[in-house]
Order: C-alpha cells, then sequence, then structure tokens
C-alpha cells in the first residue's frame, strides 16, 4: 500500500478527498446530439468509480451549446429542465458509487471551438487559432454584455450540477479555451476593462469564480484548471500564473490544477508545437523530469498555501510520490493511462510501479512514413489524430464496457468521425 498516495486531503472548504490521485478531465464525446448525458456516460464513470481514484473530474461541459469543444459534450446553458435534472443525477449516482469525489469540469471552448460546429466562435478578440489544416473559424469578439451573460450562465452551471450530486466544480481556464484566451495577451487584444494589463485579462476568470461560488455556497468545492504557462513567445507566462494563482486564493478557490499549454503549443501533452516553445523562469529539478509541471507547482508553492494538483505525464508511481513528498503536488492528476486501464488508481494504490505509456506507441503514421514526424506541421497534425485513439477507447469503455487498446490511430479516426457526423446532423 502506498503511503503517500493514500493519504486524504481536507480542502479549505472543509470536504475531504480519500487519497491523492484523481482522474483529470477528458472530453467523453458520449452526450447526445442536445447535451444530456447518457447512458454510455454512467458506463464509464461507473467504471471509474470502481477504480479507487478519490475524485473523478468530468470532461468539459460547457455553457453555451453553439462553443462545444466537440460534438458529445455535455451542455448546461440554462436552469435544467426536468430531462436535464434527470440525465444529470442518474450520471452523478453511477460516478460517485464508490463514494469518491465526482466534479464537474465548467467550460466554454471560445475560438478553439471546430469549425464545423461554429465558423464564427466569439472569443476575447477576432484573433484565429495559428494551426494550419482548417479546423478552426474566424473568432469573433465578445461584447460586454456577452461576458456577463457567460460569467451568470457559468454560476447556473454549477448550481445544477450541485443539485444533481456532482461534490465539487473545476472551472476550466487552461488549453486556450476561453478563460484562457482572456489570460493571454496574443489572443486577448482587447481595450476595454477585460484586456490590457493582466489585472483586466484575469477579470473573466474571477468574475466566474465569483458566480460560481455565489451559487454553490462556501462548503462545496470550487477548483481552477490554469495554465503554468503557454509556452508562446509573448504568451501567458508563468509569473502571470503565479499572479492568478495568488488572486484565485484571495477568491477563494479550494484548489488549483496546474497544467500548461494550448493547441497551439500542446505542452499539455508532452507535445512540442510548430514553434518555439518559449523558456520559462523556473528552477528546473532533475529528478521528476516525466511529470510536465512539476517544477511549476513547486515554484508556485512559495506564493500560495492552497492545494495544487498537478496533472501530464505521471507514470510511474515513484515519480507521483516524490511529487506529493516534494509537497510540489497535492494531488497527482491522471489522464491518458485512465483511457484503458480504468482502475489504475487502486493499481498504483496497491504498488504498481508503473502505467502503461500508450503516448510512446502510437504514431498516425505506419513504421516506413515514420520519417513524416520530423515536419513540425504533420507531427502538429498527427498530435490530433492519436487524441482520436484516446477518444475511440472511452467511446468504447462507455458503450462497451471495455477499451480496445490494439485498434490502430487510422481505425479510431475513422470511428470518432463517424460519430462526430451523426451528432453534427442531429444538431440540426
Ligand atoms: C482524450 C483526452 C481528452 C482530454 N480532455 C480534456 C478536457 O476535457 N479538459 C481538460 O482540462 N483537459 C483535457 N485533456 C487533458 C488532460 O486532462 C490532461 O491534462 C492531459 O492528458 C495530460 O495528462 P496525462 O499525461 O496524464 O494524460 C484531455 C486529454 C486527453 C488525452
Amino acid at each position: 500500500m502506498s503511503e503517500q498516495l493514500s493519504k486524504s486531503l481536507t480542502l479549505p472548504c472543509g470536504a475531504t478527498l480519500s487519497n491523492r490521485l484523481a482522474k483529470a478531465a477528458m472530453t467523453e464525446g458520449l452526450a447526445t446530439a442536445q447535451g444530456l448525458p447518457t447512458a454510455e456516460l454512467e458506463r464509464l464513470y461507473g467504471l471509474w468509480s470502481d477504480g479507487g481514484a478519490g475524485m473523478l473530474l468530468s470532461g468539459n461541459i460547457q455553457v453555451d451549446a453553439d462553443h462545444l469543444e466537440r460534438p458529445g459534450n455535455v451542455v448546461i446553458d440554462r436552469e435544467p429542465d426536468a430531462a436535464m435534472r434527470k440525465a444529470l443525477a442518474s450520471w452523478a449516482q453511477a460516478a460517485t458509487r464508490n463514494g469518491n469525489h465526482f466534479w464537474a469540469q465548467i467550460s466554454h471552448a471560445g475560438r478553439q471551438t471546430q469549425k464545423i460546429v461554429n465558423p464564427h466562435p466569439k472569443a476575447p478578440s477576432a484573433v484565429k487559432v495559428g494551426l494550419p489544416g482548417g479546423q478552426f473559424g474566424e473568432p469573433v469578439a465578445l461584447a460586454v454584455e456577452e461576458i456577463s451573460e457567460i460569467v451568470r450562465r457559468f454560476g447556473v452551471c454549477a448550481a445544477a450540477v450541485k443539485e444533481a450530486g456532482f461534490t465539487g466544480v473545476q472551472i476550466h481556464s487552461a488549453h486556450g479555451y476561453l478563460l484562457s484566451e482572456f489570460l493571454s495577451p496574443r489572443s486577448n487584444l482587447r481595450s476595454d476593462h477585460y484586456g490590457g494589463k493582466l489585472e483586466n485579462r484575469a477579470r473573466a476568470l474571477l468574475e466566474i469564480v465569483a458566480s460560481v461560488r455565489a451559487a454553490v455556497g462556501p462548503a462545496f468545492p470550487v477548483a481552477v484548471k490554469l495554465n503554468s504557462a503557454d509556452f508562446q513567445k509573448g504568451g501567458f507566462a508563468f509569473e502571470d500564473s503565479v499572479q492568478v494563482a495568488q488572486w484565485l486564493e484571495a477568491a477563494g478557490v479550494d484548489l488549483i490544477e496546474i497544467s500548461g499549454g494550448t493547441y497551439e503549443q500542446p505542452k499539455l501533452l508532452g507535445v512540442e508545437g510548430m514553434e518555439e516553445e518559449e523558456p520559462q523562469h523556473v528552477k528546473q529539478s532533475t529528478t521528476m523530469r516525466e511529470a510536465y509541471f512539476v517544477d511549476f507547482a513547486l515554484a508556485m508553492k512559495d506564493t500560495v498555501s492552497i492545494p495544487l494538483m498537478v496533472t501530464g505525464g505521471f507514470r510511474k508511481r515513484e515519480m507521483m510520490e516524490q511529487a506529493l513528498a516534494s509537497g510540489g503536488a497535492d494531488l497527482v492528476g491522471l489522464g491518458r493511462p485512465m483511457c484503458v486501464v480504468t482502475d489504475a488508481p487502486a493499481q498504483l494504490l496497491q504498488g504498481l510501479v508503473e502505467l502503461p505509456r500508450y503516448e510512446n506507441q502510437l504514431s498516425m503514421f505506419p513504421g516506413w512514413l515514420s520519417f513524416l514526424n520530423h515536419s513540425k506541421t504533420l507531427r502538429t497534425l498527427a498530435t490530433f489524430g492519436i487524441q482520436y485513439w484516446y477518444y475511440a477507447q472511452l467511446d468504447e469503455l462507455g458503450r462497451k464496457g471495455r477499451a480496445t487498446p490494439d485498434m490502430s490511430v487510422f481505425a479510431a479516426t475513422r470511428l470518432v468521425m463517424g460519430l462526430q457526423k451523426k451528432l453534427l446532423a442531429g444538431r440540426r
């Protein structure tokens, strides 16, 4: 039994997580075309609840049906009707059937809304995602009243999930989605009080934290997923992240999850983007290399005292234990391994040494075409293809109750594209 991993964690609001392992948010694509949770989501989260994590985060739940991160997202854009209330409650019941926590990740995809969902998504400013492939449309800058409406909806969504039996919420402010776009001077060129200096760029996030806290009360966990940096020249840097973390602490947030990167610079997955990675000023440890953001969390701990969850790259139990023992992480987030090994936390708690690294085996290109990985553009596009493999595993778990890890990336891409097409047709 791992002593470090099996310790409980009590949050500032008073809630207690039974151990230090959490399943990170992973978009499932398993809702109906209208954004209602389904029996497939219940099956998937039932498996994860059986898997031993102290806390499960849902995939991103959207507050606007026109700003999905992909078709099949759950959408709560208004006070739920009876059908939504029932579907949310059944989902929460399945996801907490072993007494673990289940938190809703609440989000708005902003300019990273796929073009097939919305060719003109709303964003802080009209700055398009800088990726080849035509996946994203030309964004339109939000009016101030539209920002207020989004702030209100985060509160409505938080109240709805609390009512349904979720045990916490997380506001998604990382990975280049709307709130992360507000934080970055590259995607936020506004000249009003939501743009310019950092205090203004963080305003939408802090207003949302206040709206969510008012909706759920003082005793309910409210977390934020935040980039340690965007790792882009002129983007949201580590010093900015530390300052925002201090404001979040002052605003009464219970936990900050540290990640990093955007679609343009997919550091969250440990993948290099098309641009040079912008180096950040943080002391590098030599021992915890596999975990992408532990050094950032460790440095952040000098200035904030609320618990930090760190996600990205953790595969060896020893690394997780070291991160916890060093005081850098209070909670370890696990993503990709959970797409196949749904009971990874239970296995680690019982002493499993290392989780599988699917990311090292998967390739968009067959062996004889692997030289194509040398092209930055192709490699970046291949990252999206590989994501489809994980999406396909989640789909298999939801529909059949088991993963299919021997599926090829190509077959997974076809499967997911077919499912997306059906969901899109169902929206019209
Ligand atoms: C299939 C998949 C879906 C994801 N969806 C989300 C999401 O909805 N919200 C989010 O914050 N991060 C999302 N992520 C990022 C993960 O939460 C996590 O930060 C990332 O996978 C790194 O952790 P890992 O190395 O343990 O996989 C997703 C990652 C994957 C692989």
